[in-house]
């Protein structure tokens, strides 16, 4: 390890279990020197997997609905006096769809359930920055990181109503990012993430085939979420000072395969 990111403070949001992205990073992000908060929703805590995490890393852990300004808030500034200080860098990888989980298809939504979706996987990310502006919660140079996936510029009927609420999530990190950069030389920015086996993806239909799919499109094959993990880390780094507003693809080059010789292979007789 290198120090990457000795001290440096954060709050990484989303480790569910194991094989959650957020889980990843915050394993990186504590060999690497940092020291954090995590946090999730509380219905999210109780499951108790995230004991283990905290443990390992030193970190404590703070419930927080990202739907909820009182839970931001209150997340910020308990994250401020455990840490001792303000916020260097933050990991929102959250998201959550009520229409897949209910199995509505994209022409069939309950508009009530998809208020709900965009308001956890993308509205919370303004929240959040709006938040952590008002307080002035997070130091010049500081690093915010969300995570999203390439539907949010090309259709893959599947993944529903998530596409448009990566589309949200991503466009708010550009114009977000233009504020904060100006008011604080604050970076923001977006990863959009090869398939990964997680509980989220697992929840879109068809995960296992389109992952194979993915693979064999991406000349270096999917990008796992440990190596995600090394990403967030870069860019949480001082290596990355001018990097912001970007959707930033970490793909093992899918987004930029029109088709692949695996992939031809299957169609040639
Ligand atoms: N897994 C993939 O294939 C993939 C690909 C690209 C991008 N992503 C994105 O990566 C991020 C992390 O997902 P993951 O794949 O690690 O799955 P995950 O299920 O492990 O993580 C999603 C997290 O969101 C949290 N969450 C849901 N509702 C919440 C709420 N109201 N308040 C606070 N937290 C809440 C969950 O508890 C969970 O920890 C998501 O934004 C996801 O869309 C995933």
């Amino acid at each position: 390890m290198h120090n990457l990111l000795k001290g440096k403070r954060g709050i990484i949001f989303g480790a569910l279990d194991e094989n959650s992205i957020a889980w990843k990073v915050a394993e990186k992000a504590h060999a690497e020197g940092a020291v954090f908060t995590l946090t999730n929703a509380p219905v999210a805590l109780r499951l108790g997997a995230i004991k283990k995490l905290a443990d390992a890393c030193k970190a404590e852990t703070i419930g927080a609905d990202v739907t909820s300004d009182e839970d931001i808030d209150k997340l910020l500034d308990q994250s401020m006096e455990v840490l001792g200080g303000k916020l260097d860098f933050i990991l929102h990888s959250v998201g959550m769809s009520l229409n897949i989980r209910k199995g509505k298809a994209y022409t069939g939504l309950n508009y009530e359930f998809m208020k709900k979706t965009l308001d956890i996987s993308a509205i919370s990310l303004h929240r959040l920055l709006q938040a952590c502006m008002k307080k002035d919660a997070i130091n010049e140079w500081g690093s915010v990181v969300a995570l999203t996936y390439i539907a949010a510029q090309r259709v893959f009927p599947d993944y529903n109503e998530m596409a448009d609420a990566k589309a949200l999530l991503e466009s708010i990190s550009r114009s977000f990012g233009y504020q904060y950069g100006t008011h604080k030389k604050v970076r923001v920015n977006t990863i959009s993430q090869s398939p990964t086996k997680t509980t989220a993806g697992s929840g879109v239909k068809g995960f296992d085939a389109f992952f194979e799919y993915a693979a064999s499109m991406s000349p270096l094959g999917n990008a796992t979420a440990d190596e995600c993990a090394g990403y967030c880390v870069a860019l949480f780094s001082d290596l990355t000072r001018k990097v912001t507003m970007q959707n930033l693809f970490h793909d093992g080059g899918f987004s930029t395969t029109g088709v692949s010789l695996p992939v031809m292979k299957k169609f040639m007789s």
